[in-house]
């Protein structure tokens, strides 16, 4: 997966760079250098993400009429959401790209290797295990959203594709539908616990870089200078996507 932009592993150091000093603290004391690595549309779909997913957790398992209301809202603006990452990971800034962050087999076995060893090589964007992660989170929301918009409660509420489909059918979706979400709490507490394993074990704390957009470069290395895509582009795209699914859902 190439594209015309640099995506070889950026700033990957061995492990050997790794064990000289964690990321952000050189051997002599000082504050190690800072890359800008997620750009601004990355950080706000991820934050967005998370609230909009504790609100469709929240509203879809207390079921009330205003509940599910809500439940309508949240889970359209996440399938929004989630449509316009999979764009920006074709159109968007170098970090942002499915062809930047989707390593082969070997490059993640390698990984995995160096993470039991607690020395895994450093990568500026996501690691070739977490790409996959990423890839596999971006599919189970999908999935969630688009057997949402076919569910039913068997009392109040229909998804609003209910009427496309028999009973039967809405009822089985239905099922995939509680199924998933437990496949994405799953998801979701094996990635916080990642992310916990980095702060506490490896000494990285990688939540504060999906707020600051910068990453500390390990000793030595390089700033790959990524390119950024103008956030201005991201947010006509993401209007465009919001109107679309507003349109599709309503
Ligand atoms: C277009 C988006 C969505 C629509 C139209 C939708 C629709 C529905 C409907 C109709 C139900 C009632 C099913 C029942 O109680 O038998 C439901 C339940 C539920 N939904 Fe969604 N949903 C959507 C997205 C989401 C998302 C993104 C999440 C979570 C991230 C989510 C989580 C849940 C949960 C936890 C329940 C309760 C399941 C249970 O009773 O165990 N939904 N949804
Ligand atoms: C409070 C809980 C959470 C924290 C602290 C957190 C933290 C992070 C961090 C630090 C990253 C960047 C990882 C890296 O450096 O490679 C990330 C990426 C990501 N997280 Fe979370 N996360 C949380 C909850 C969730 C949940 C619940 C989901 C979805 C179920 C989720 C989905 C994602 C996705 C899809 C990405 C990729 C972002 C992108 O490339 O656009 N996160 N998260």
């Amino acid at each position: 997966m190439k594209s015309s932009i640099p995506s070889a592993p950026p700033s990957m150091s061995t492990s050997a760079d790794a064990s000289a000093a964690p990321p952000g603290a050189t051997r002599d004391g000082t504050r190690a250098a800072q890359a800008r690595v997620w750009d601004i549309p990355v950080r706000v779909f991820h934050w967005l993400l998370v609230a909009l997913f504790a609100v469709s957790w929240y509203t879809g398992k207390n079921g009330g009429v205003d509940e599910m209301t809500w439940h309508m809202w949240s889970g359209s603006a996440l399938l929004a959401l989630v449509v316009f990452r999979v764009v920006w990971g074709v159109v968007g800034s170098t970090s942002a790209r499915f062809s930047h962050f989707l390593y082969g087999p070997k490059a993640a076995a390698e990984y995995a290797n160096g993470l039991l060893r607690r020395r895994p090589p450093h990568y500026l964007g996501h690691t070739p295990l977490g790409g996959w992660m990423v890839v596999v989170m971006l599919a189970s929301l999908l999935l969630q959203c688009a057997t949402g918009l076919f569910a039913n409660d068997d009392i109040i509420t229909e998804g609003p594709f209910f009427a496309w489909v028999s009973k039967e059918t809405s009822d089985w979706l239905t099922t995939i539908h509680k199924w998933n979400f437990d496949v994405l709490l799953i998801l979701g507490g094996v990635h916080t616990a990642a992310v916990l394993y980095y702060l506490i074990v490896l000494r990285e704390n990688l939540a504060l870089s999906m707020f600051t957009g910068r990453k500390p470069l390990p000793a030595g290395a390089p700033d790959p200078q990524y390119r950024f895509v103008g956030a201005g582009i991201a947010l006509v795209a993401g209007a465009l996507i919001a109107g679309a699914v507003y349109a599709l859902v309503w």
